[in-house]
């Protein structure tokens, strides 16, 4: 939040408001009758809402909060995740609707029907127990944006074996901690997928990986690029050839409420990353209602979109489960906004009618840079509610995205929440909400959040501080898989009771809620989390460099973007410049150890760090440095005058 004062002060000036459009109003799943249901009894309201589901056994108690902050919902109820996404819409009759509208990047197309998907995830799953899989048992994914992820998520819940979905652009040596941490035996990944016009490789990173992860017994193939692969005999096995011989009948199992559906790897303030655990029933049941209930869905009628990967946990909860639970059709796209041609995106909306999409503020920014005329060679009269999600939306871009995209027609909601949280937690409901451009209002129907001070006390109108969430929610996350006192310490612990979610926020004279961007050492970029010291850890592995320390600059089009400055090994350097032959490759280093998204703008090589007696490193001042500003205080500094000595050092475009 440092620094962020004048932004602040713009934000709060933003004076525009959009009130709902009358049609959806009248017509919404979701209103005013959910408040007033939540307000009146929440565990009530989130009863009604997990009703919406398919139980094998009914629960016996909506919420245990008797080891707190270890939740249970919906105890000692029992259903299938996958069973819920698929076979109850099938028996339903609605077996020949549309699933998923498939789009390659090189235009290479597949519709799935709900029918269809249900085949094919009872093969898989069938191909998973073939390979020994059990109930319990990890299996981690490294998959490009291809039908077979989805197939390979639900078969794993369908069996009751939690999955973690490695982003397909992380490092061999990402995946590698991950399927060491959760301890998975079997791994699914393609040959490849296709990114940016070419076929990019993901077999080789996981040979790699796997070299230090004997236990890893099985690799699951799917054939995507055809291009060359290496091949462990034993261990690697085709996907066409093991799941396509399996029988397309798959009795599913009712597991517990609490059964553990996946670990989901993000980064927190240290280098390890947290696996953070989702359970099945309380967390299908707020992704389905929130699906439902922000986006408006009408499943009859509406093709719904989220433009995300799949690695991330907003693929998992608004492409896969969330989207399934509810019976929607959906769009989903393997490339680029920008291959072959700038307009791919409206070209996709166009030819498949979207009618909701749903979106990162990154990529708004990125559209606007290219200019609003591409859109508009598009027909996007289809679409009809446009949502933000991963990062603070700016009002300009808010207004752009309703104006360019949305024929100032379409309501734009900014959706915050987390990995952690697992849905959606403060957006507004488009059916009652006036909207105010940069702002995600209020908490929704079920949902307790506040904004405190350093004492946690909440503050009041008009007033910033720390985004808390006072009560359990059903889609919270269960625990830091293995690592349960971390999971105290990193929740928990900073207000007792309450959850701290690591963002600042500011209530503003109506009470709502403007989010400001997070207040730890996390950085955010392009709405992909990153961590300061993972950043520091791998620039430090590199033989040249003694020490690291890297902040999150503001980005026009990134939110943030990494500068890294470092201390060179050997007393070479201090001048500010490094040679940029040498800043080429400790970006690329970066990139290798952690994935090209972690990649730092900027490289400093500097003679020293700004730190505090305690010897830790004061971020605040480097930012203050990367984004140009006046030093803020300086006096808890060991040495004052190491500031000047880099600020003096620095390229003047620094
Ligand atoms: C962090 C969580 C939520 C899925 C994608 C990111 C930031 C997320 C918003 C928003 C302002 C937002 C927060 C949060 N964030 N949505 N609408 N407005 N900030 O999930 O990787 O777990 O990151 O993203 O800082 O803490 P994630």
């Amino acid at each position: 939040m440092d620094g962020d004062g004048a932004t602040l002060a713009n934000l709060l000036r933003e004076e525009r408001r959009f009130p709902p459009p009358s049609g959806l109003a009248a017509a919404a799943n979701a209103g005013a009758d959910a408040f007033a249901a939540a307000d009146a009894d929440g565990e009530a309201f989130w009863a009604a809402a997990a009703a919406r589901l398919e139980w094998a056994e009914p629960w016996t108690q909506v919420l245990d909060w008797s080891r707190a902050p270890f939740a249970r919902w919906f105890t000692g109820g029992r259903l299938n995740v996958a069973a819920n996404c698929l076979d109850r819409h099938v028996r339903d009759g609605l077996g020949d609707r549309v699933a998923f509208h498939w789009e390659g990047e090189p235009g290479d197309t597949r519709t799935l029907t709900y029918a269809d998907l249900k085949d094919e995830v009872c093969r898989a799953a069938n191909a998973l127990l073939s390979l020994g899989v059990r109930a319990g048992d990890r299996v981690a994914l490294y998959m490009p944006m291809i039908p077979e992820t989805v197939v390979a998520m639900l078969a794993c819940a369908r069996i009751g074996a939690p999955h973690t979905v490695v982003f397909g652009g992380f490092s061999a040596d990402a995946l590698r901690g991950r399927v060491l941490d959760c301890d998975a035996r079997v791994v699914i990944t393609a040959d490849g997928g296709y990114r940016k016009g070419a076929a990019s490789a993901l077999k080789p990173a996981v040979d790699e990986a796997l070299e230090a992860c004997p236990d890893v017994r099985s690799v699951l193939v799917v054939r995507r690029t055809g291009q060359d692969v290496a091949w462990t005999e034993g261990r690697d096995v085709w996907w066409h050839d093991l799941v396509a011989a399996q029988p397309a009948e798959h009795e599913p199992e009712a597991f517990d409420s609490e059964h553990p559906l996946y670990i989901m790897y993000t980064s927190g303030t240290t280098a390890r990353p947290k696996g953070i655990l989702h359970t099945s029933g309380g967390y299908l049941t707020q992704v389905a209602w929130s699906h439902w209930a922000v986006f408006d869905v009408k499943p009859e009628q509406d093709v719904y979109w989220t433009a995300a990967d799949i690695g991330w946990v907003t693929g998992h909860s608004y492409i896969v489960y969330g989207p399934l639970a509810n019976g929607v059709t959906s769009v989903l796209y393997e490339g680029t906004p920008d291959t072959p041609h700038q307009g791919r995106w409206w070209e996709i909306v166009q030819k498949y009618g979207v009618t909701i999409l749903y979106c990162a503020p990154t990529a708004i920014r990125t559209f606007m840079k290219w200019g609003e005329e591409i859109p508009a060679r598009f027909d996007l009269s289809s679409l009809r509610l446009l949502g933000s999600v991963g990062e603070p939306i700016n009002p300009e871009a808010w207004i752009w995205y309703r104006q360019a995209i949305g024929s100032d027609r379409c309501p734009v909601v900014d959706t915050w929440w987390q990995t952690e949280t697992g849905a959606h937690m403060i957006s507004p409901l488009p059916s009652v909400a006036t909207l105010k451009p940069g702002s995600a209002l209020r908490p929704l129907p079920g949902i307790h959040a506040d904004v405190v001070d350093d004492t946690g006390k909440p503050v009041p109108n008009g007033s910033g501080g720390y985004l808390v969430l006072t009560r359990p929610w059903p889609s919270m996350l269960r625990t830091i898989w293995g690592d349960e006192q971390r999971y105290i310490d990193t929740y928990w612990s900073r207000f007792p009771g309450w959850y701290f979610a690591g963002d600042g926020a500011k209530k503003d004279e109506d009470g709502d809620i403007w989010l400001l961007g997070r207040v730890d050492d996390v950085m955010n970029v392009s709405g992909h989390r990153i961590s300061t010291t993972e950043v520091e850890s791998a620039l430090v592995s590199h033989p040249r460099v003694a020490e690291a320390a890297v902040v999150g600059a503001a980005d026009a089009t990134t939110g943030q973007g990494i500068v890294a400055f470092v201390i060179l090994r050997g007393g070479a350097g201090g001048d500010g410049s490094t040679g940029d032959a040498l800043a080429t490759e400790l970006r690329a280093h970066v990139a290798k150890e952690i994935g090209p998204i972690a990649r730092p703008r900027q490289i400093l090589v500097v003679a020293e760090l700004p730190k505090t007696r305690s010897g830790k490193i004061m971020r605040r001042l480097l930012r203050d440095v990367a984004e140009n500003r006046e030093l803020g205080d300086v006096t808890t500094l060991t040495d004052s005058s190491v500031m000047d000595a880099i600020r003096d050092g620095l390229p003047a475009a620094a």
